[in-house]
């Protein structure tokens, strides 16, 4: 298809992350990937991330070199000072659903699904796994839907296997050893707890309404034409080899943010960093780094949407001091309830050794050379950037995918340590003393390899690589 001039028109592929920071970044990466393949590509974003990408990211920036990329702006349905944090995040799936979609399905028939002149309409919808609507959606306006989950493929495939689980009768737990094996999954049969599967799974009730629909929103990808994963063949490629048998294509692509990066050098571009952050970076935490001694420094955080209490901040808060090592510790403004009452000397003390900010540059923290150790809740993000720079974790996770991304870290890659359903400062103590000097060059050595695996497959000659050469040239094909 051409514009009314006769000129060629690429692709358009219209991307549609849930709008929440862990979403967003691998989404605009996935963005950036496409027009680097010289798509058009239009990205759905809340009015109220647009308005903070614009105050504290370079991403304005970074997207105003494509001409074919465009933002499309929609109301998240929920007030500017709505935590959009902890449980009340499930808040943001509702009112999306209220608000944005019966907005966006008006808004692409009004625009013709967004065709002009310059841009023909959508060739296809990629639409971040949690938004129920899409294959309906896709299906009735007759637009081939790919369909893209942000978190691990072995989250995902373990809510795909619910059915199976509810069979064998190992849903609910009913009381039964949290650390018996769950036999039901293939491809994670001896190694996956009770305690690892997704939270959600931590029901008294089958029919719980959090469980039903992210089990549906999961098995929505049989409607799909095609699936993208942030993961790679020697991270999980067993596991994206029983999706396959479900879906037609499937397209492992991570790590997203590293493959970005392979590309922009392809181009000639600059392959720096890119900021995605919805909260201002504090940078003199580079600063502080940079008078460390390599290797010598924890960074902790605990992502965008985790809510501690105060009791568990000051079990960090002494596990960290115990332990006698340097940290960086970012703690969000909105991350704890009565931070006030965090006792003085702890502060004082933390001075000696330690730095908090609410909000640090993450991917550059983890490449700086004084960063030896990760105490991360373990989303996939924060577990994929650690991996890619080598930096061995201490895995505490909250809740959805990060309960069973703490379980490959720890027993599958082998380049971390475990700590989940504990908030002990004992035990943080001790599991940083292992990390960062007991267990320290065995912990760097796994994860430096893996490092250079995960590397290797968004080069040239790797799995990622070419299976975003796959995947790009299926989006050409619907053109034909
Ligand atoms: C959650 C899930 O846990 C994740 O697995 C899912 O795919 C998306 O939703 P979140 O809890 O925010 O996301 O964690 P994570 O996936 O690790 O994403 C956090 C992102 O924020 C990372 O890319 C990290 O680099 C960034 N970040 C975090 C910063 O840039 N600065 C910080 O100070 C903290």
């Amino acid at each position: 298809m051409s514009s009314k001039q006769g000129t060629y028109l690429p692709p358009h592929v219209l991307i549609f992350p849930f709008p929440a920071q862990g979403h967003l970044n691998s989404m605009l990466n996935l963005a950036q990937l496409f027009c680097l393949a010289d798509f058009h590509v239009t990205f759905i974003v809340s009015d109220f991330n647009h308005s903070r990408l614009l105050r504290h990211s370079t991403v304005p920036a970074t997207f105003s070199r494509y001409p074919g990329f465009q933002f499309r702006t929609l109301p998240d349905g929920l007030p500017d000072d709505h935590p959009r944090a902890g449980e009340r995040v499930m808040d943001i799936t509702s009112s999306v659903e209220q608000v944005t979609v019966p907005l966006f399905k008006k808004m692409m028939v009004l625009e013709n699904f967004l065709a002009s002149d310059s841009r023909r309409p959508v060739t296809c919808f990629v639409a971040d796994g949690l938004m129920s609507f899409a294959a309906d959606f896709a299906q009735e306006n007759e637009i081939p839907y790919i369909y893209f989950r942000t978190a691990t493929a072995s989250y995902f495939w373990a809510l795909f296997c619910f059915p199976q689980l509810l069979q064998a009768q190992q849903i609910p737990f009913q009381g039964k050893s949290m650390d018996g094996l769950v036999e039901n999954i293939p491809g994670m049969e001896g190694f996956l707890r009770r305690r690892d599967l997704p939270k959600f799974y931590r029901v008294d009730d089958v029919n719980d309404s959090i469980l039903g629909k992210v089990v549906t929103v999961s098995r929505q990808i049989v409607r799909a034409q095609a699936a993208i994963f942030n993961t790679c063949e020697d991270l999980e490629g067993l596991i994206v080899a029983q999706i396959q048998k479900h879906v037609p294509r499937v397209f492992s692509i991570g790590p997203i943010h590293e493959q970005t990066k392979t590309r922009l050098t392809k181009k000639n571009e600059e392959a720096s960093i890119s900021r995605t952050s919805l909260w201002a970076e504090d940078q003199s935490c580079i600063h502080w780094l940079d008078t460390q001694p390599p290797k010598s420094v924890v960074y902790v955080s605990f992502g965008s949407i985790t809510l501690v209490t105060r009791e568990q901040v000051l079990e960090f808060w002494h596990g960290l001091l115990n332990s006698c090592q340097r940290f960086l510790w970012v703690m969000r403004p909105d991350m704890v309830a009565g931070k006030d009452g965090i006792p003085k000397d702890l502060i004082e003390r933390s001075k000696e050794k330690g730095l908090v900010v609410e909000w640090a540059p993450q991917e550059e923290v983890l490449n700086h050379p004084a960063v030896g150790g990760f105490l991360t809740h373990s989303g996939w993000n924060s577990t994929l950037e650690s991996i890619a720079a080598g930096v061995p974790m201490v895995c505490w996770p909250y809740f959805g995918d990060q309960m069973i991304n703490s379980r490959f870290v720890s027993d599958i890659w082998k380049i971390g340590l475990d700590i989940k359903d504990t908030c002990d400062r004992l035990i943080i103590e001790k599991a940083i003393r292992d990390l960062m000097e007991v267990r320290k060059e065995e912990f760097l050595e796994r994860a430096g390899n893996m490092a250079k695996l995960v590397k290797k497959s968004v080069s040239e000659e790797g799995s990622s690589y070419k299976n975003l050469e796959c995947l790009i040239q299926y989006i050409k094909s619907l053109l034909l």
